[in-house]
């Protein structure tokens, strides 16, 4: 079901960290025990995290990557680059943090056989859409072949896995760009989702439309108040000035891309 055009509740729930480990250096894979937002949140949706020991006085946006709701858990997989996701890395199980969310608006989750394209840290998303979907396909993409631990984590929830590798140690040699062009001429694909670095997601938005396929981007902006009173978090898109943590992050490829038609 698409989030769009939905109102959904905003939490702020003090969840338990459950479990923490590191699939690789420098990547951490949380599960928290957040009962409301995991029964309420959608794929594409984000959630704000108090950094633990009051490290930061503004909390950090991270992916929702998975949710059970029988369990009442999120998921969060986070690369850390400063002192907020470092103090993060550091919550052992049983630990308190404080989440805000569900927040923002999802991807439209209602296509037959969804294409996802992700690289990076925007797999973390696209797993969630994985999940719920049961029937997509994934194209990931990563520098080397440890960093495309994803699969085994999309592999039970989609039916077909393509990964490249910027040195070819796994998959095709080269970036997603490489392989995306055949997938789309080949596949029965009715829609395009993606979500990593910005320049990967122009370039997918601008392949995806020259097959004339739908395509989704999610955004990823600074943020502060992730609720869209800040304005710390704008982006110029075709109908004017949006927030990324309100309007977004996921949008539609034509309303941010000036030259995606
Ligand atoms: C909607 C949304 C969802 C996100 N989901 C994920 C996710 O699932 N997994 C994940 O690993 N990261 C995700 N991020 C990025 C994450 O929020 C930042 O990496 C985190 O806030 C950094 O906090 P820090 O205190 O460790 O680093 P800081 O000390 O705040 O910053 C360290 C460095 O990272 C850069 N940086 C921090 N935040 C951002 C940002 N939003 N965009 C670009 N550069 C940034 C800073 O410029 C600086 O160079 C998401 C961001 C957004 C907006
Ligand atoms: S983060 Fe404050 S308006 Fe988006």
């Amino acid at each position: 079901m698409s989030a769009e055009g939905m109102i959904l509740p905003k939490i702020c729930e003090d969840a338990r960290v459950l479990h923490q480990r590191s699939p690789m250096a420098g990547i951490y894979d949380l599960t928290l025990s957040a009962p409301t937002i995991a029964r309420s949140a959608r794929p594409g949706q984000f959630v704000e995290v108090t950094v633990p020991h009051g490290g930061a006085l503004l909390r950090r946006p991270l992916g929702i990557a998975e949710t059970s709701a029988e369990e009442g858990a999120i998921r969060i997989i986070y690369r850390v680059v400063g002192r907020g996701t470092e103090l993060l890395a550091a919550a052992g199980a049983g630990e308190m943090i404080s989440v805000l969310g569900p927040l923002g608006h999802g991807f439209n989750v209602t296509y037959r056989h969804p294409l996802l394209v992700g690289g990076g840290m925007g797999l973390a998303p696209l797993l969630f859409f994985a999940a719920a979907h049961g029937s997509s396909s994934i194209l990931m993409g990563g520098r080397t072949k440890a960093e495309l631990f994803w699969e085994a984590l999309f592999r039970p929830h989609v039916r077909a896995v393509h990964a490249t590798t910027d040195d070819g140690s796994y998959g095709i040699e080269g970036f997603v760009t490489a392989l995306l062009p055949k997938l789309l001429q080949e596949g029965d694909y009715d829609a395009v989702a993606v979500c990593g670095p910005p320049i990967m997601m122009e370039r997918v938005a601008q392949m995806t439309a020259s097959f004339s396929l739908p395509c989704e981007v999610s955004l990823e902006r600074r943020m502060a108040c992730g609720l869209g009173a800040c304005l710390s978090c704008a982006v110029d898109t075709r109908s004017g000035r949006r927030k990324v943590c309100k309007d977004g992050p996921v949008f539609s490829a034509e309303e941010v891309y000036s030259n995606v038609l």
